[in-house]
């Protein structure tokens, strides 16, 4: 206990701006000392599903065209923008701290303390609950239209000049998804586009596999699996939190979900109002350790932890890579899916990449494993994409067709397909892998114990 207050002090508290032009956001970041200049902790690269859009760790790799290839084909798995609050948090971690501190006001004077002083004057930025959960917030509908534009200069020689009606992008049928997709079509297109051009895909139960939210049509699945060993390993990270914190504001007297819930509005009040008092409140090993809390959550729901999770990310990932093992001229060669936060890990789940299965126990429920591979931030952030990019080369090295897996523009190597240039995987190879990590799971129907006839095992949206 006494560490965290001691290492609290050893850390310089800076708000910097990063050196991006494009951030619309204050970047709270932490520093060591002199003994290490370069030490900078982004705290908005840590908070997993509530991290505005952040490139992950290329691991050294070029993220740009390996020298002579073009892209000829691509598909995209894109989560939609940044949201004011998804109801479970709010309702569950969020809304309970803030009542907790309403009626806390008349009795504890939060300017005797350094860290808490902002809350005298401070309201929540999730002002109209009911208006505003699950909404896109106007950065997210921002960091959409930049990705559009993104999009358009690294595919211009793929997409056609004038995008007109013919040009799909689907979505999820929810609101948050359908405007985040037209978000990124007007970027594409450089016209105002609304959800009408968005074609979308039903999340009911009858779609069985043919849907862009299986965790939706399939009935095993548990929303609350994780929960459990994620309670666990709360309890535990926030006791010696609540110690410090209780001896800086008294009266209060913290409990696990008041540190959840300052930890989540961090991120939630930076992509409302752009920076966050919240953020500046926890240590770097802090922050780690909410990190490790919804890494757990999310490895039991939609990751390996789960025996559904490769399941539920198959046909979208069968039918991906049909469409990149086509030969036939097309008009359309980019393809934009816009889904929840869940697809993007049981896609990485049927794709076998951030599998950490030779470290037994993947997660200690009473220390953090540093060392894992599983690591939410990297792929779930507002905004979070998943690209298969066909790559045709013509070279004195490398002929041929390739495909390259990005998560959030940096490449990831598929284990044992990797001799490509850019580390990507020969066409060939990369069919054979995905029948092999197909034939590996359980089909849509069987694992979720589907009991209509009519079921489908395979997305059939894309042409
Ligand atoms: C979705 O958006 C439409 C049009 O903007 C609105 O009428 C509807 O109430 C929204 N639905 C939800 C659930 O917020
Ligand atoms: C869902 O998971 C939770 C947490 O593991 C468990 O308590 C509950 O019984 C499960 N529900 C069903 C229907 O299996
Ligand atoms: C991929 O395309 C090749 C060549 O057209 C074809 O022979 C093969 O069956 C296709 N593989 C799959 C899994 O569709
Ligand atoms: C993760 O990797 C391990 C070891 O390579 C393998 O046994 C396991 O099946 C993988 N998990 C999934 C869901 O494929
Ligand atoms: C499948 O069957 C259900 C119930 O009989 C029906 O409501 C649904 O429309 C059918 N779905 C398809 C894709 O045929």
């Amino acid at each position: 206990m006494i560490r965290y207050g001691n290492l609290r002090w050893m850390l310089l508290f800076l708000l910097l701006v990063e050196g991006n032009a494009n951030s619309l956001f204050n970047s709270p970041i932490l520093t060591a000392d002199a003994s290490y200049n370069s030490y900078k902790f982004n705290i908005l690269h840590h908070l997993t599903a509530i991290s505005p859009y952040f490139e992950s760790d290329t691991n050294e790799l070029n993220p740009g065209l390996p020298i002579g290839c073009t892209v000829d084909k691509v598909v995209y798995l894109v989560r939609h923008g940044s949201i004011y609050a998804n109801d479970y948090d709010y309702e569950h971690t969020i809304d309970p701290f803030l009542k907790r501190f309403q009626s806390s006001l008349s009795q504890i004077d939060f300017s005797r303390s350094q860290e808490f002083a902002f809350l005298q004057s401070w309201n929540s930025p999730i002002s109209d609950p009911n208006e505003q959960l699950e909404k896109l917030t106007k950065s997210g509908r921002l960091e959409a239209f930049h990705l559009g534009t993104q999009l358009a200069y690294r595919y211009r020689n793929i997409i056609p000049d004038n995008l007109d009606a013919s040009f799909k992008i689907w979505a999820s049928s929810s609101n948050r998804t359908k405007q985040s997709a037209s978000s990124i079509l007007s970027g594409l297109s450089g016209k105002e586009k609304t959800v009408d051009d968005v074609s979308l895909i039903n999340e009911e139960k009858n779609q069985g596999a043919n849907t862009l939210s299986p965790t939706k049509t399939c009935s095993k699945f548990n929303i609350s699996s994780g929960s459990e060993q994620a309670n666990i390993w709360l309890e535990h990270y926030t006791s010696s939190i609540i110690t410090r914190l209780n001896n800086r504001i008294s009266g209060f007297q913290f409990s696990a979900n008041d540190i959840l819930a300052m930890q989540e509005l961090c991120g939630y009040e930076t992509v409302i109002r752009g920076s966050s008092p919240f953020c500046q409140i926890f240590t770097s090993d802090e922050w780690l350790s909410f990190e490790y809390y919804f890494d757990i959550k999310y490895y039991y729901s939609f990751g390996y932890g789960s025996y559904l999770s490769a399941s539920l990310g198959m046909p979208w990932v069968v039918a991906s890579s049909e469409l990149l093992n086509e030969t036939v001229t097309t008009n359309q060669n980019l393809y934009i899916n816009v889904v929840h936060r869940e697809m993007l890990p049981l896609v990485l789940t049927a794709l076998d990449l951030y599998n950490d299965s030779n470290e037994n126990p993947t997660f200690p429920l009473d220390r953090i494993n540093y060392r894992r591979a599983w690591r939410s931030s990297q792929f779930v952030p507002f905004l979070g994409h998943i690209a298969l990019e066909r790559l045709q080369c013509a070279s004195s090295s490398y002929n041929g067709k390739f495909i390259r897996i990005l998560v959030n523009s940096a490449p990831q190597p598929l284990p044992g397909c990797e001799k490509g240039p850019g580390a990507s995987c020969p066409l060939t190879q990369f069919m054979d892998y995905i029948k092999n990590r197909d034939d590996l799971h359980d089909d849509f129907s069987k694992a979720c114990q589907v009991n209509y006839e009519n079921s489908t095992d395979v997305f059939t949206f894309f042409p």
